[in-house]
């Protein structure tokens, strides 16, 4: 008999149960609902656990396959990313030979430079020779003097300060080069961390340089913006694909008549957030177009020149990842100005600090060197 229902009976009864055989069918009767009711809860229980557990290897799997998900999107920016950085990398190289070439003229004069002093060192151990062994001081004097000026001393005084000193600036402009290829090119952490905004703009322009200073006259008004939490990286990407866009606007609208444009880019703090806004005075976008700029693969431009996924993939850097907001204003014939608002303050907290002192002094100088 099922033990509850014995336990009921014995109580209910007091261990002293009727005879009858009615009762004795009852009980039966009973028993066999009791046991049913059993299975019945078993069977319940075991399905129950069946679905949980399925529920719990769905639940793992849908991680899984989100975690794979946002794997594949920071693989597919990187790649964009890249791509965009190889582009330029024609430009880039370009812009590394122009002080390389200097610092090796530079460098070939010191040479000869050198080679001439060697030889004045060696002229002067003759003529301490000639000194001691008493020859007349007058005509050796007039020796020295000959010889310095066949060398041109006071041309070497001069110049041979400035040969170092440009040497030394050729190579300090490779290396910020090489540091903003290296800054653009970095993937980002999963973690936002704390980031300056003029710094990556700035080395997004020495990356972008190629691009725009054949067209474009640049003008830099980079305000005292506080650090903040945000994928620097990411945001160096949007950059570049804003300021690549400005420059081939500018380009598109003077190429006719040769003139040059003006890219103008600034920052300042608003409130809860850091605006930057990149000028053009380029071609525009005409009306019709302006719905569809930032739809995935959307190009007005030639093969090779662009693919249409930057203004996508910068929108939703902007937005997605960083609940910011990307506008952009624009007239036909006229100009365009793109505006991103990142704010002060991520998800987790994290707030914007002040900028510091070697902060702000780390943005890069633009040395000029040549075309
Ligand atoms: N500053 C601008 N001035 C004029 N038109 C612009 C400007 N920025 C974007 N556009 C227009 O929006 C389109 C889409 O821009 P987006 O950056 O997404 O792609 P792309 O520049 O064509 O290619 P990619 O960035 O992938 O190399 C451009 O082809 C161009 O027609
Ligand atoms: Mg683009």
């Amino acid at each position: 008999m099922h033990k509850l229902l014995e336990r009921q009976l014995a109580g209910f009864f007091n261990a002293d149960p009727p005879k009858t055989e009615a009762f004795e069918r009852f009980v039966q009767a009973l028993d066999t609902v009791f046991q049913q009711r059993e299975s019945y809860q078993q069977q319940i229980e075991r399905s129950l656990e069946a679905a949980s557990h399925e529920l719990l290897e769905q639940n793992e799997r849908h991680r899984r396959d989100i975690a794979a998900i946002q794997q594949l999107e920071i693989e597919l920016r990187q790649a964009e990313k890249l791509r965009a950085v190889g582009q330029l990398a024609a430009g880039v190289a370009h812009e590394i030979n122009t002080p390389m070439q200097f610092v090796g003229d530079n460098v070939h004069f010191l040479k000869s430079a050198c080679g001439d002093l060697l030889q004045l060192g060696i002229h002067l151990m003759v003529l301490c020779d000639q000194i001691d062994a008493g020859e007349d001081p007058h005509a050796i004097a007039a020796g020295a003097r000959k010889l310095a000026e066949e060398m041109d001393i006071n041309y070497l005084l001069e110049e041979l300060p400035k040969a170092f000193t440009r040497t030394s600036e050729g190579v300090a402009r490779v290396v910020e080069i090489v540091t903003a290829m290296k800054d653009l090119g970095r993937s980002d952490q999963r973690a936002m961390v704390l980031a300056d905004l003029n710094r990556g703009l700035n080395s997004t322009l020495i990356v972008a340089r190629s691009e725009y200073k054949h067209v474009a006259d640049l003008e830099l008004d980079l305000g005292d913006v506080p650090l903040i939490p945000c994928h620097a990286g990411e945001l160096n990407q949007v950059f570049l694909n804003l300021i690549v866009n400005a420059a081939h606007a500018v380009g598109a609208r003077h190429a006719e008549s040769g003139g040059r444009g003006k890219i103008r880019i600034s920052t300042r703090a608003d409130r809860d957030h850091v605006v930057i806004d990149v000028a053009d005075d380029g071609c525009g976008i005409p009306q019709e177009k302006q719905a569809r700029i930032f739809e995935p693969f959307f190009t007005t431009k030639p093969v090779g020149q662009g693919t249409g996924q930057g203004l996508a993939i910068a929108r939703a850097i902007v937005v997605d990842k960083h609940k910011g907001t990307m506008t952009f204003e624009s007239k036909a014939g006229e100009g365009t100005t793109f505006r991103v608002r990142i704010p002060l303050r991520c998800d987790d907290g994290t707030h914007a600090v002040a900028i510091t002192e070697s902060g702000a002094d780390a943005a890069p100088q633009y040395p000029s060197f040549g075309p």
